[in-house]
């Protein structure tokens, strides 16, 4: 399990805030949900807003890191934060709405975890996600070929927590099971970064955390970075006006419980 830290995750916001308003939007308008659970709410800025969108129904932001929840518990809506583990998600009470953003790519057998949390679902109940398909992305090839190849693949080996992305029709299979609607989508997303090394900032939010965890301070994790730094900088070089072309894929599915 990475650790997570709310302010370098915040960087990029206006990106990262996207596909989770991109997927809200297509929450159908008929749903009056009476138990929201937010699945690795993070810093809450989702739950936060379903609760102020279902001002009735009893919201639940779940997340494994207590930086994160902190950051969350500071908001103001009527949000009960809860520490856990998604992979071990049994609520006491059937959800009307699981939403989950930028979460589940962290949890692993989505072969058993998908159909079980459409079944837990409330009858009518839906279930949101947006996950990003980071594993074929040349920037995550990179990481794996840098840890992989240098003197720090010992201390890095079990960082590799993100798993290839399952095909479409398998998602479609897991949730089809207990659900009349199953929508799925793709969605690339070309970000323009700006700035030095802006891919190895983006990524330092995220997939670089759980190699950073596991090398400490000093010489072997400078030069881990410095090299993953120079093979990013080769693979994504600033055009002509300065900027960084970062294309990322996003898999968003809603789908909603007979
Ligand atoms: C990329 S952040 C997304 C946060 C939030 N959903 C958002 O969109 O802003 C991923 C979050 O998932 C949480 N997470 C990852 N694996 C988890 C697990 N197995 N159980 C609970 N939370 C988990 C992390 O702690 C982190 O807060």
């Amino acid at each position: 399990m990475p650790s997570w830290d709310p302010d370098i995750y915040a960087r990029y916001k206006g990106y990262r805030d996207r596909p989770a308003l991109d997927l809200l939007l297509q929450i159908p308008a008929d749903l009056d949900p009476k138990v929201i659970w937010d699945l690795g709410c993070g810093a809450g800025e989702q739950a936060a807003l379903l609760a102020r969108r279902h001002p009735q129904a009893e919201v639940f932001g779940l997340d494994s890191s207590p930086g994160m929840l902190a950051s969350a518990a500071k908001r103001p809506e009527k949000v009960t934060w809860l520490r856990g583990d998604i992979a071990g998600f049994d609520p006491p009470r059937a959800p009307d709405l699981i939403f989950t953003n930028a979460a589940l790519q962290w949890v692993p057998d989505h072969a058993a975890l998908f159909p079980r949390l459409a079944a837990c679902l409330a009858p009518g109940g839906v279930f949101a996600c947006q996950m990003p398909t980071a594993f074929e992305t040349r920037h995550h090839q990179i990481l794996r070929q840098v840890a992989e190849e240098g003197p720090w693949a010992a201390a890095t080996a079990d960082a590799r927590l993100i798993q290839p992305t399952p095909s479409l029709s398998d998602y479609y299979g897991w949730l089809a099971t207990g659900c009349a609607l199953v929508d799925i989508w793709t969605t690339t997303y070309l970000h323009v970064l700006e700035g030095k090394d802006p891919v190895v900032d983006w990524m330092m939010g995220t997939a670089l955390r759980p190699y950073l965890d596991r090398l400490p301070e000093g010489a072997l994790r400078d030069d881990f970075l410095a090299e993953f730094t120079r093979r990013i900088a080769e693979a994504f070089p600033p055009g002509a006006d300065g900027a960084t072309l970062f294309p990322f894929p996003r898999l968003f599915m809603v789908a909603r419980r007979r």
